[in-house]
């Protein structure tokens, strides 16, 4: 077992394949997060990353690391002063305030109502309200009347959530969002790492309350499988989710196919990326002369159209 002690580092959840779906309070679409076979019933997206989650996890994604980790997008994402930014899958908008305090206008996404409430509330409380605009949605319609955008970032692990085919989209669809030249940046964890060092029970605890995840990795499907307890003031949660975690050559490949190119992969905020980095951050760019978003569904296969691939180091500029 892992405990906070132990483990500097956060783990991020994430939500599963949208095998099926309800439709929430608010009347929002709200994918199910399934993991295989007969989970008891499908979680919502408030299930998964409502108060609960925010209880355990915003004491450790503090401001400071916030602004390290908006330090590297500034220097990667190349942008300049009122540029377009989106944060797909926002959660309490942490990066998106610190970006719009920074000069940019930004547009953050997410499906949980109280993240989006939070984030509404801390970006008034900032000062920068009318440089952005939190919306509460499926990160699979990503909001089009902001656009088109500089840059998609897609942060802490918010990727991968549904089955291929509809992660494949999801790209295609952000490829689509993105102005000629803009950059996606995508931090996610690393599958190489779980591979060699798993941990298939990870605990965080405040108090005498409790957050546990139970994970187990499928190669043959490439899928984390979660069950994840959370117990708060003597009440006991459970959740099941499962995420699609990415071999770097599977994304590129991907992404190239999409049309993306100048690839370039991080381990983590400015660290090179490597078989025991915890994540793996990749950004792309849209190319200048793109082909239509269209046009690159029917892409040719990835041996043809390889993008180029950079392993970055920590000093690199994107
Ligand atoms: C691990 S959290 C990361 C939040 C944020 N990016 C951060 O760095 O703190 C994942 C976020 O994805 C959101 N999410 C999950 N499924 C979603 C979907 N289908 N559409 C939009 N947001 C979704 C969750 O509500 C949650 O806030």
């Amino acid at each position: 077992m892992t405990t906070d002690r132990q483990v500097a580092r956060a783990e991020a959840g994430a939500p599963a394949a949208a095998a099926s779906s309800a439709t929430g309070s608010s009347g929002v679409r709200e994918p199910a997060a399934l993991i295989g076979g007969g989970a008891p019933a499908p979680a919502r997206s408030h299930d998964l990353f409502g108060a609960d989650y925010l209880h355990f996890y915003r004491p450790i994604l503090t401001p400071e690391r916030t602004a390290r980790e908006v330090d590297f997008l500034q220097r990667v994402l190349g942008l300049c002063p009122e540029d377009r930014v989106l944060d797909l899958c926002c959660g309490h908008g942490r990066h998106a305030i610190a970006l719009a305090a920074r000069g940019y206008r930004v547009t953050g996404v997410d499906l949980s109502a109280p993240a989006v409430a939070l984030a509404r509330r801390a970006a008034r409380a900032a000062g920068v309200a009318d440089r952005i605009r939190f919306v509460r949605g499926d990160m699979r319609r990503p909001p089009v009347a902001d656009g088109p955008y500089h840059a998609v970032v897609n942060l802490f692990s918010s990727f991968g959530y549904f089955d291929d085919a509809a992660n494949a989209e999801l790209l295609r669809r952000l490829f689509a969002a993105l102005r000629p030249g803009g950059r996606l940046l995508l931090d996610l964890r690393n599958r190489e790492h779980w591979v060699r060092h798993p941990h298939p029970v990870h605990c965080r605890e405040i108090g005498s309350d409790l957050f546990v995840d139970f994970s187990e990795f499928d190669p043959l499907v490439g899928r984390l499988a979660v069950r994840r307890l959370f117990v708060r003031a003597g009440r006991r949660r459970e959740v099941r989710l499962s995420f699609r975690l990415y071999a770097y050559t599977e994304l590129r490949d991907l992404l190239a196919a999409i049309g993306f190119s100048d690839l370039q992969v991080w381990g983590g905020f400015g660290e090179p990326y490597s078989c025991d980095a915890e994540r793996m951050i990749v950004a792309a760019r849209r190319p200048l002369s793109a082909p239509r978003a269209d046009a690159a569904r029917s892409a040719p296969p990835p041996a043809r159209r390889r993008a180029r691939a950079v392993l970055t180091h920590p000093d690199s500029r994107g």
